[in-house]
């Protein structure tokens, strides 16, 4: 389908408390894909937003004061849309799910699943987590704890409404078996795998006003508010207008990639692909579960979270260092997929090795050379421009397509290295061919090695764009540049002698200046 957008979603924030790095990692991680594809030249639908329902923000509303719990909702929201501005998350649309064309399509899909039978009346017994806000069965339990978070279990018995999943497990796995591309990490396909080898039980979709009543009430009863993750995760076509603006829809679903962790992992690789299948909708074409964050601290290594009080505050990190620094760090430290361990030492590391040294190097040495060998012109060479160096030439011949490669599974880690052995193979060509040397002993070889470089630098700009939009359209314009490196097509990069001759440059300040550490 020619008018189908890419598109791209994150999980929607709980708002019981402010954006961590947890929170900056996926939206970094969407935003990279979303800016990527773009360059591609495709159209992209890139969401996120906010869950806004249920217990815990109920709770934490209460807890800070606040009667009304939308003014408090209001009050959070704002800090996460604060960080996505400073973090240069360049999504489409924000879904809140407070918002009117949300909660008027939740209840006319639960209509539709009631009338349809997929929701049934029952009375419910058992364990309840009431932190979680989930169920689990008398087998999932022991010592009345919660698996999840290891909170004391109620046993609860009431009437409920649930979701008749368990009917469609066969029908998943054999879904599964048939695309085993949909959930990423390989890894994380094999956990879901085995999660349903065991029967499935049926989604309890209610709570009873009486316990939970911030949420949606069911249209079919009005004692009964529907459960926060039935809903949240109907967020995914609720914002681009599932039975509502048939046109924009179609353009948009089927999702091409949903990120999440893999805490979340089972809502949405299990749950959510039965869900759209009763309501006849196209699954989505890759469900992709990174991994944790976790922060070392005395009594040991934990999952950074909001409820552990644990948690590093990315706009400290931005306000200290840079938003670059940040982005580039979250998605070259760690595989995308695996957990990480964050400390901010290792964070200063990464920033000096990788972009201050190699990155940042590169570029003020190139252009210092220009502004002094040739008064800040770059200077022409067509033998330049005629054949790329063969110290590049092979580099440079397959950098689209192993990057293409990388992305295709969301493997940052290899895409940036890929564009490093670019910088470093020119860190080495400045090292090797000496200019200074050049300058007096053969004027014409200086020429064609700074115009070499500065083709090479050219290439590393547009590749590193969607990780690092801020810094290279910096360097983009020092290097004379007048329009946007990110309204380049991504493909640019593996063509050859696309400097212009005698563009004016400027040295420009250090895109990343060193972090100097005090010594113990
Ligand atoms: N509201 C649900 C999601 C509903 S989606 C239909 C929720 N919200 S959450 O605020 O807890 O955020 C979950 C997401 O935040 C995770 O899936 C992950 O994307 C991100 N992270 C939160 N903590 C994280 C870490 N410590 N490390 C990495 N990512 C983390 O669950």
């Amino acid at each position: 389908m020619k008018n189908k957008k890419f598109c791209i979603t994150t999980p929607i924030y709980y708002i019981n408390g402010e954006p961590h790095i947890g929170h900056a990692y996926t939206n970094v991680a969407a935003d990279v894909l979303a800016r990527y594809m773009r360059m591609r030249g495709e159209s992209v639908y890139f969401l996120t937003g906010t869950d806004e329902h249920g217990q815990k923000i109920e709770k934490a509303a209460g807890e800070s004061g606040e009667d009304d719990v939308k003014v408090f909702c209001d009050s959070i929201v704002s800090k996460f849309i604060g960080l996505w501005d400073i973090l240069n998350i360049s999504y489409d649309d924000f879904i809140r799910t407070t918002e009117f064309r949300h909660e008027e399509t939740v209840k006319n899909i639960l209509s539709f699943l009631y009338k349809e039978g997929y929701i049934y009346e029952s009375n419910y017994e058992g364990w309840y987590c009431m932190p979680c806000e989930t169920f689990w069965i008398e087998s999932q339990v022991e010592n009345k704890i919660c698996p999840d978070c290891g909170r004391e279990l109620e046993f609860i018995t009431e009437k409920n409404y649930f979701l008749k999943v368990s009917e469609y497990r066969d029908w998943l796995r054999g879904y599964l078996e048939d695309n085993k591309d949909f959930i990423l990490p390989q890894s994380r396909f094999n956990e879901v795998i085995s999660f349903l080898e065991n029967p499935l039980t049926d989604l309890c979709i209610s709570r009873p006003k009486e316990r939970v009543s911030w949420g949606i009430t069911l249209p079919f009863d009005d004692d009964y508010i529907t459960y926060v993750w039935f809903e949240a995760l109907l967020n995914y076509i609720t914002a681009p207008g599932f039975l509502r603006e048939d046109d924009s829809f179609k353009s948009i679903w089927p999702a091409d990639v949903q990120f999440m962790a893999k805490d979340i992992l089972r809502y949405h690789a299990v749950y959510w692909p039965i869900m759209l299948h009763m309501l006849g909708l196209e699954l989505p074409a890759m469900v992709f579960s990174h991994g944790w964050w976790l922060i070392e601290r005395e009594e040991g290594i934990d999952k950074m979270s909001k409820s552990k009080g644990n948690v590093v505050d990315p706009r400290e990190l931005i306000d200290r260092y840079s938003t670059d620094a940040l982005r580039y760090f979250l998605l070259r430290e760690v595989p995308f997929g695996m957990d990480g361990n964050f400390s901010e030492s290792s964070f200063i590391k990464r920033v000096n090795s990788d972009l201050a040294n190699d990155f940042g190097n590169l570029v003020f040495r190139t252009l210092n050379m220009i502004v002094k060998y040739y008064d800040g012109i770059i200077p022409e060479s067509k033998k330049a421009v005629n054949s790329c160096d063969e110290f590049f030439s092979f580099k440079i011949a397959s950098i689209y397509e192993k990057i293409e490669e990388s992305m295709k599974v969301v493997n940052y880690h290899n895409v940036l290295e890929v564009i490093w052995e670019l910088i470093s193979a020119a860190n080495k060509y400045i090292e090797v061919k000496a200019p200074w040397k050049l300058k007096k002993e053969d004027p014409d070889e200086l020429a064609y090695v700074i115009y070499t470089l500065s083709d090479v630098i050219r290439i590393v700009l547009i590749a590193l764009t969607p990780f690092i939009p801020e810094s290279t359209q910096k360097a983009w314009s020092y290097f004379g540049y007048k329009d946007k490196v990110k309204e380049h097509d991504y493909s640019e990069i593996s063509s050859w002698g696309k400097v212009p001759f005698n563009q004016v440059v400027e040295k420009g300040e250090p895109l990343f200046p060193r972090i100097e550490v005090e010594d113990q």
